[in-house]
């Protein structure tokens, strides 16, 4: 399961449009099914009926809080159980065997997190700006045709901001005085990714931007003093498509009453026209063109190619098997 992504806590959706009815989501190539249980509890499941395979999503959450099937009624438990099979009168012993795969849910920074994996689960490492109440956060997602590594390795790039951004917020870049600019990237390693401080030698600012592994990324902006915390996510979808998700949380001085978060995440549109003209996910860099400015990206690329493909080939072998 979820072999272009396996073991990593995602987020998948804001909880805002998760109502009472169960919603089809697609994830690292598996269909799921999300919905919330009449006491308020998210569950997510496999989106297939381990009875004879109807999609649990066309079926309706019921008073006792478990998601009823569409086909025969079987009703599971936001656990994934299995706590009633419609005329027929099964012991416990019976009822255990027919459970869903069911898959970890939080909810964090007013979105659903998924675990992609069921055993050994860790608790999400989450930057601490992910923490407060949920209903600080205000999100904005849309689907884009390309690979999430392409989303990611864009979100990690400054230096594209002059050319990809032209139109927009990078046009000042184009202004003479940086005619012969230097950039400065600066890289840190930590304990879940990087720190990359950016900088223009003809700027008196840079710009740091954090890594998380796998696919979130936190923009450091300093607007006009006062600091906003967009956190990019890349969530795959499958190998053509990715959720592009922004999370922002609102800083002093910057809310939804000065601030058009909508023309904020707008600005995205020109990282989607390049990411979707990009086939398939990031090559392998460690051969060819690369400047010393392309530290960051290089550094994602070494790790997607060693972590991730590694994790890849041992799902496709671990299938072989079985
Ligand atoms: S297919 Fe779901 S109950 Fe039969
Ligand atoms: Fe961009």
């Amino acid at each position: 399961m979820f072999k272009m992504f396996p073991n990593f806590w995602t987020p998948v959706l804001p909880v805002a449009e998760i109502g009472s009815d169960p919603i089809a989501v697609k994830l690292a190539g598996e269909s799921l099914v999300l919905f919330r249980s009449s006491f308020g509890q998210f569950a997510a499941f496999i989106d297939r009926c381990p009875h004879r395979g109807a999609p649990l999503s066309h079926g309706q959450v019921i008073e006792n809080g478990c998601l009823e099937c569409p086909y025969h009624g079987w009703q599971f438990a936001s656990n994934g159980a299995c706590t009633h099979v419609p005329f027929n009168s099964l012991k416990a012993a019976q009822l255990s065997k027919l459970s869903v795969v069911s898959f970890p849910v939080r909810v964090i920074a007013g979105m659903v997190w998924i675990f992609t994996g069921t055993e050994n689960v860790p608790e999400p490492q989450l930057p601490s700006s992910l923490l407060e109440s949920n209903d600080r956060y205000v999100i904005h997602h849309e689907i884009w045709n390309a690979h999430w590594t392409r989303a990611i390795d864009i979100s990690l790039d400054y230096l594209h901001i002059p050319f990809v951004h032209r139109d927009s917020f990078g046009h000042e870049f184009h202004d003479p005085t940086h005619r012969n600019a230097t950039a400065q990237i600066n890289v840190t390693a930590t304990a879940d990714g990087m720190a990359i401080m950016n900088r223009l030698d003809t700027l008196p600012y840079g710009v740091e931007i954090d890594w998380h592994q796998p696919n979130q990324v936190v923009l450091k902006l300093d607007l006009g003093g006062m600091p906003l915390r967009p956190h990019l996510f890349a969530i795959p979808i499958n190998p053509q498509q990715l959720r592009f998700v922004q999370v922002v949380l609102p800083s002093p001085g910057i809310d939804r009453s000065n601030f058009d978060f909508d023309d904020f995440f707008a600005a995205s549109q020109d990282d989607r026209t390049m990411t979707e003209s990009q086939v398939g996910e990031i090559p392998n860099m460690n051969e060819g063109c690369n400047v010393p400015t392309d530290e960051p990206s290089l550094r994602f690329c070494r790790w997607y190619y060693s972590v991730m493909k590694n994790k890849e080939a041992e799902g496709i072998q671990d299938t072989s098997v079985i």
